[in-house]
């Protein structure tokens, strides 16, 4: 079979781990998908820059639309960040009936009904299962595993970055600022880790699982933020000598036609499961009707973790390229509705 081609937008800490899956797992996806997978084109801000992984200087670009306007492309993964320059790529991409894999939160976030809209009118598939939680399948299991549910609450530790500054503040008295360096370093926090630490990424996240979850479209302003700048080791100790942890903790709620969504620093008793999820390690509760009771737990940050997820999406479009079904089964499982919060 002919190979598909994809262009990758970033060759960051994510690009770089899907080029070394696509590239190390070939047999693998081509054994389930019947097609070989070639990254064609990358999308850089600096060709010129020392990178981890050799590529070839000829697949790399500085010009988005050398990618977005190639004809031969029939996949963009966009693993760049950002949100007006992304969406503004990936709506030029979708125009020319490209397929799209995605781990943008921040935008999906925000426009995410508007990109999802395009995609459908243009049959065109849209996935993004790294948006949350990294390396936890946790977007198909809410869409696919619960569609014969009715959820009640979805519960979590969504961003990696602030579990792993609390985690090393909490077992290892470590200060604020030098943990939050490290996370930089390896990766984990957002090119402006504001985001991280305000809690407004894992907002964002909480966003998208609402949305998904409980089929009706969430704005992100209605999401109640706190991050965890201001919690201190003194806060972290006390709690500790109570018998909690301290957890940046998304709680999602649904009551009859009400739902609330926040993202606040929470203490969790020790004995709760989520009080001992560590390190870059998320975990997500779902709460269904029928159900009861479920958690889902990994990595929820870094480069491998995170372009499994992203290439398990490029292998869905691949699938459904061959199958001639793109844009059947997006995920965008709701109608329009306006959100009712607690407050209306
Ligand atoms: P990163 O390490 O900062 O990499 C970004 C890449 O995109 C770099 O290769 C950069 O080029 C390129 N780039 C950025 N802006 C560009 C522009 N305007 N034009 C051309 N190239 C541009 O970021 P990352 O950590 O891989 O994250 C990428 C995305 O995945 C973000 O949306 C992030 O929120 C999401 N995500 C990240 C993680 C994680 O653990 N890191 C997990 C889940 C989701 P240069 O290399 O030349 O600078
Ligand atoms: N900065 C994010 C985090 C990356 O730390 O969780 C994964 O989305």
């Amino acid at each position: 079979m002919k190979p598909i081609k994809v262009g990758l937008l970033g060759l960051g800490t994510v690009g770089t781990g899907v080029v070394r899956i696509v590239e190390g797992h070939q047999q693998d996806l081509v054994s389930q998908t019947g097609s070989p997978i070639e990254i064609a084109q990358i999308l850089v801000q600096d060709k010129s820059k020392a990178r981890s992984i050799s590529v070839s200087p000829d697949k790399l670009t500085e010009n988005p639309w050398d990618i977005i306007e190639n004809p031969d492309i029939d996949v963009i993964v966009e693993v760049m960040g950002g949100i007006e320059l992304a969406k503004q790529y990936m709506l030029g991409a979708l125009e020319r009936g490209k397929h799209i894999v995605t781990a943008n939160k921040d935008l999906m976030a925000v426009h995410g009904a508007e990109i999802l809209a395009k995609a459908a009118e243009k049959g065109c598939d849209v996935l993004y299962e790294a948006s949350v939680a990294g390396g936890i399948p946790i977007i198909r299991t809410l869409v696919e595993g619960f569609s014969s549910d009715r959820i009640t609450k979805i519960m979590g530790i969504v961003n990696g970055t602030t579990n792993y500054i609390l985690t090393k503040m909490s077992q290892e008295g470590a200060a604020y600022a030098d943990v939050l360096k490290e996370a930089q370093q390896l990766g984990y926090a957002e090119s402006d880790p504001t985001s991280d630490v305000e809690g407004f990424d894992a907002a964002r996240k909480m966003t998208i699982l609402g949305t998904l979850g409980f089929r009706v479209n969430v704005a992100l302003d209605d999401v109640e933020v706190k991050g965890i700048s201001g919690v201190t080791k003194e806060d972290i100790a006390y709690g500790k000598r109570l018998g909690y942890e301290v957890k940046l903790l998304g709680i999602a709620e649904r009551q009859d036609d009400s739902i609330s969504i926040s993202v606040q620093p929470t203490m969790v008793k020790q004995s709760h499961p989520l009080a001992s999820v560590n390190g870059v390690f998320n975990a997500v509760y779902v709460y269904g009707e029928a159900v009861g009771e479920t958690m889902f737990y990994g990595p929820g940050a870094g480069e491998m973790p995170t372009a499994t997820s992203v290439v398990a999406d490029l292998v869905a479009v691949v699938r459904n390229l061959n199958l001639g079904i793109n844009g059947r089964r997006a995920f965008v499982p709701y109608k329009e509705k306006k959100l009712k919060t607690d407050e209306q």
